[in-house]
């Protein structure tokens, strides 16, 4: 019998990649997903695509059309299928949409997720429950933290942070966007389910999270949309802060690697700001640079001066915490890789 590990969001970015990773590993992987991404952006953010990959390539995947703020609905499907693992990736993702839609954030972000909190609580309390969160929850604090101007990009100028953010960087009293709001009710109440109830539980507190498989749209996939553009050559916006703003990325494989690491020994109410780290980051102008070199075409782009709202500055996670816990994890893809994988597929996505 293959042990059973439920995958919230599984036709998303980290979704199937975890499913894939946990199917190489010998589990029977359950996905729920209901494609809400594409009611969220529209049919650029459509998964279907996605979706069907899975049901080709993993034998017995099961797929679950189900709702994350469905309760009933949650509390019976973790209830028939008592999985061994919980991945929790479902979710509103957009910094900017929330602001649009209050109530499907909130109600999909913290609501989904204390859903499956509590169906995990009473069915599988022993099963590790990984939930995906973002850097978000600091708000716009990294923005107070001195920074230099190089050529390109923004720096930390401030030795407190030469190795990036950590764990203890305040969630406090600073500007998160409702997206970032949301993000931090479930945030917290998935370290609660931990300390509370003993439960083994862990957030991943995700810089920009990316790789071949995101379905990038203007308002969320910063890496895989802006590539989209340069391979359409489509004028990509640049908002704010000279292009030089600085996010890390990390390939969704290196997150699913992490988090089988995890599993394997698990911990109670932990946190982990995971990204690609200072050798993963790139300005938005470093981008285009990267995203010229691997479709041989120029990035066509205009600026606007306002950035937006409590946009980050420059941010890249401290992964000392991570490697630390768990010593035989590393990042395995590296930026140009990454661009790499990413150009190829929107070539054969697109047929262009
Ligand atoms: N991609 C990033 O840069 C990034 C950065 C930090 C944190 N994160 C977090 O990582 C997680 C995964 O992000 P992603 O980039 O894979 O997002 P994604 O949009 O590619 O995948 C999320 C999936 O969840 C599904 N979904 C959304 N609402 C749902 C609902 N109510 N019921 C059922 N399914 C629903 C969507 O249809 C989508 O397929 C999210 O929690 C996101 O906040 C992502």
């Amino acid at each position: 019998m293959k042990r059973p590990v439920l995958v919230t969001g599984s036709s998303g970015l980290i979704g199937s990649e975890i499913a894939m990773v946990f199917h190489e590993r010998g589990y029977l992987v359950h996905g729920i997903d209901n494609n809400q991404r594409a009611v969220f952006f529209g049919p650029q953010g459509d998964n279907r695509w996605n979706q069907g990959r899975l049901l080709r390539e993993i034998p017995g995947f099961q797929h679950h059309e189900l709702d994350i703020r469905n309760r009933q609905g949650i509390l019976d499907l973790v209830n028939e299928i008592r999985p061994q693992v919980i991945i929790h990736t479902a979710a509103q993702p957009s910094h900017d949409r929330a602001a649009d839609i209050p109530f499907d954030d909130f109600d999909t972000n913290a609501g989904g997720t204390l859903n499956l909190l509590q169906a995990a609580r009473l069915y599988c309390p022993e099963s590790p429950f990984v939930h995906m969160s973002t850097n978000k929850v600091y708000g716009d604090k990294p923005n107070a933290i001195r920074l230099k101007e190089l050529e390109t990009r923004w720096d930390y100028d401030d030795p407190a942070h030469a190795q990036g953010i950590d764990e203890h960087f305040s969630i406090d009293q600073s500007k998160h966007s409702i997206f970032g709001a949301s993000k931090v009710a479930a945030d917290v109440m998935v370290q609660e389910f931990g300390r509370y109830f003993n439960m083994p539980t862990c957030c991943l507190r995700g810089g920009c999270l990316t790789g071949p498989n995101h379905s990038g749209v203007e308002l969320h996939g910063f890496l895989s949309y802006l590539i989209r553009c340069n391979i359409q050559q489509k004028p990509y916006v640049i908002n704010g802060f000279k292009g030089k703003q600085v996010r890390d990325n990390i390939h969704a494989h290196d997150v699913a690697e992490f988090i089988l690491a995890f599993i394997d020994s698990p911990r109670a109410a932990e946190v982990y700001n995971i990204g690609g780290g200072k050798q993963n980051s790139c300005s938005i102008l470093e981008a285009f640079n990267l995203a010229e070199k691997f479709t041989g075409r120029p990035q066509i782009y205009s600026y606007q001066d306002t950035p937006r709202v409590g946009d980050h500055i420059c941010y890249y996670s401290d992964l000392r915490k991570m490697i630390s816990h768990y010593p035989k994890w590393s990042i395995t893809k590296s930026l140009e890789q990454t661009f790499k994988e990413i150009v190829e597929q929107w070539h054969a996505r697109l047929r262009v």
